[in-house]
């Protein structure tokens, strides 16, 4: 382990690489990585960096906004079939419809969708930012994709404005159930339940805090209770843990909580892309060119 650690640092030097992290992949990339954080932060940090080569340690819509970004940067996806189903689920030709039907309408897609459905969009949110964007757009109609409960979640706090859903979903967090998550509050009376807002309308009716990874992991640092139940990807254990050496975290009974794509991201993936400078994102210019002006006018709104 130490040698590969040792091996990972002289290829960063030599190839002018920064690796960038999410909470989901696992721990010993977590721990690799130069910068570790939910969707927004690595979409901020990949905007900032000056090294020539970004190492994405995560699923392929992660590589292909910092891309999107940076397009003159090479990054880098270390198993490039590691993908988020969520993100292909949403009609490019649907989207087209809704947005000829209801001219007025903005649409806003969530950073969890393809460079072709982010083409679409007025402006992309991630979970940590997605009610401060849509309650500062102008426009009343907003037509939300791919995800449903994340859109529901946000439309529930803007009642000024009028929701377009679309019934895309992640499949790990609509795996989480009401009745199972009540289950493990019974195991454990006095756990706080927090909640990440791909989960199911019942179950973040359950929760103490409803946040992005990064806001999780801050309400759990911040927060005097010592124990909570946790519905999100187990990959965020690793750093709550860290951060929070003396609490308890509990996964939901008979829930995987695992998202098989980010778990594709392995340590030895990481050094072999390094090595080969492959597999690398690339868009067509076309997609580079249209699908930046929804994620920097979410970076602009977010500030
Ligand atoms: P955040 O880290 O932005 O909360 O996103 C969660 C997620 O599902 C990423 O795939
Ligand atoms: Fe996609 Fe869900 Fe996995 Fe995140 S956890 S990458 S939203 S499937």
């Amino acid at each position: 382990m130490e040698e590969k650690q040792a091996r990972l640092q002289r290829l960063k030097r030599e190839k002018d690489a920064v690796i960038l992290a999410h909470y989901y992949v696992p721990e010993d990339v977590q721990e690799a990585a130069d910068y570790v954080g939910d969707s927004f932060y690595l979409s901020q940090v990949a905007q900032r960096v000056e090294a020539k080569t970004i190492v994405l340690c995560g699923v392929r819509f992660m590589g292909e906004s910092a891309k999107i970004l940076n397009p003159q940067k090479t990054v880098l996806l270390p198993d490039a079939a590691a993908d988020c189903p969520m993100a292909h689920m949403a009609d490019p030709a649907r989207v087209r419809q809704v947005k000829a039907q209801y001219p007025d309408a903005a649409v806003v897609c969530y950073v969890n969708s393809t460079a072709e459905l982010k083409m679409l969009a007025d402006v992309c949110v991630t979970s940590s930012n997605a009610l401060a964007v849509c309650r500062a757009l102008p426009n009343r109609r907003i037509f939300f994709i791919p995800d449903q409960h994340l859109a529901h979640f946000i439309a529930a706090k803007l009642p000024e404005k009028e929701f377009l859903f679309n019934d895309g979903c992640c499949v790990v967090h609509d795996a989480i159930r009401a009745g199972d998550v009540q289950e493990t509050m019974r195991r454990h009376p006095g756990a706080k339940v927090l909640v990440h807002p791909e989960c199911r309308a019942e179950v973040t009716a359950l929760a103490d805090y409803v946040g992005s990874t990064a806001g999780i992991l801050t309400f759990a640092q911040q927060d005097d209770a010592n124990a909570y139940i946790v519905c999100t990807e187990r990959g965020i254990f690793y750093e709550l843990r860290r951060r929070c050496p003396e609490k308890t975290f509990f996964l939901v009974e008979g829930c995987s909580q695992t998202c098989t794509d980010m778990k594709k991201v392995t340590l030895d993936k990481v050094i072999a892309a390094l090595e080969a400078n492959a597999p690398q994102v690339t868009l067509p210019e076309a997609v580079l060119q249209a699908a930046k002006m929804p994620l920097e006018q979410m970076l602009a709104l977010s500030r």
